[in-house]
């Protein structure tokens, strides 16, 4: 079987964007390869200092995605702080990272661009900890959106480097890039937290309301034929309705006598019932922790020794294990 992983990190609410276009592509997998899936709060240290607002993100990250469908009995989940091997990694491979080739990561490129001050060493140094992350586990795929892309090529160039001069110790790890299409967000703009135009998953049914309603239209009005592929609602709608609901909706856009206001009626229905299931079981995690934690514990002790396996012959390559 040949070996995934992925790591998310914790920054806030999670929306619709994230689910399609990352967890549940990542979770579909679970059945085909050996996974491994993080929490990556360690990354998340790079933007972000505000000690109890990381914590209480990462629990509530580690309950949503369990109860959007990662399995515990199929993936091997866990949090990458506790993995100290994630860090040493880290610094043995930046001593094989060329400055220029940080400085062309995209990330850094535009946080420079933005004109910001005083940027972190993190910052800098965060895709030698994604190459850490994915090499620790020696994975074959990495499931990742299209803005990652560039990190994986970077863990390549590191692992090739790394193996041409120590000698063969790391796969080459592959990207998935897991959902071709942007999801569009309430302003029609990709669906993103900076944008602040996602649509929740977990907030309360009339949080969801809100930001339904707030999706934007044009201005045809009531009694006028509609196009749905220019429509918001619409393209929202078509990604989680099912065929027959969307031929509906579709039939009704186009004999016109149904407003936007109705279309963003029938979304919050389709919506609410898409993530019933999922909302269901976040209470009952919310209510056993205890079994949170102890899934992530035993995901600890099975990553952990699959990255001491590892580190053990990076040591021995690197000539830093003494006698
Ligand atoms: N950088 C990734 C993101 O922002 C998260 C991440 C950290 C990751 N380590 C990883 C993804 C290792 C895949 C593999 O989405």
């Amino acid at each position: 079987m040949k070996t995934l992983i992925t790591g998310i990190k914790p920054t806030g609410q999670i929306h619709l964007g994230n689910y399609l276009g990352a967890f549940k592509p990542a979770f579909e997998y679970q059945n085909e390869y050996e996974s491994y899936i993080f929490l990556a709060n360690l990354h998340a240290l790079t933007t972000f200092q505000n000690g109890s607002e990381l914590k209480s993100y990462s629990e509530n990250l580690a309950i949503d995605l369990l109860s959007l469908g990662l399995d515990p009995e199929k993936s091997t989940f866990f949090v990458q702080s506790q993995i100290p091997e994630h860090s040493e990694l880290m610094w043995i491979l930046s001593s094989l990272a060329p400055m220029g080739l940080l400085e062309r990561a995209h990330a850094w490129k535009d946080y420079k661009n933005k004109g910001l001050r005083d940027p972190n060493l993190s910052l800098f140094s965060y895709p030698v900890l994604m190459a850490a992350d994915i090499l620790l586990y020696q994975a074959d795929i990495v499931p990742v959106g299209s803005d990652q892309k560039q990190h994986i090529e970077i863990t390549r160039d590191l692992a090739g480097k790394f193996n041409n001069h120590f000698g063969e110790t790391f796969k080459m790890p592959e990207e998935l890039i897991t959902f071709p299409v942007d999801v569009s967000g309430i302003d029609g703009r990709k669906m993103s937290k900076s944008y602040n135009n996602y649509l929740p998953i977990f907030a309360t049914e009339n949080e969801i309301k809100k930001s339904i309603m707030k999706i934007s239209t044009d201005s045809t009005p009531v009694e006028a034929t509609k196009n749905p592929e220019t429509c918001n609602i619409f393209n929202i709608y078509k990604l989680i309705a099912s065929d027959k609901d969307i031929q509906n909706l579709k039939d009704k856009y186009l004999a016109g006598g149904f407003g936007y206001g109705d279309a963003k009626k029938e979304l919050l229905r389709v919506y609410l019932e898409y993530f019933a299931e999922a909302r269901e079981k976040r209470t009952k995690f919310e209510n056993n922790i205890d079994l949170v934690q102890s899934i992530l514990q035993n995901g600890k002790q099975k990553a952990q020794a699959k990255a001491k396996q590892t580190l053990e012959l990076v040591k021995q390559n690197t000539g830093i294990n003494l006698f």
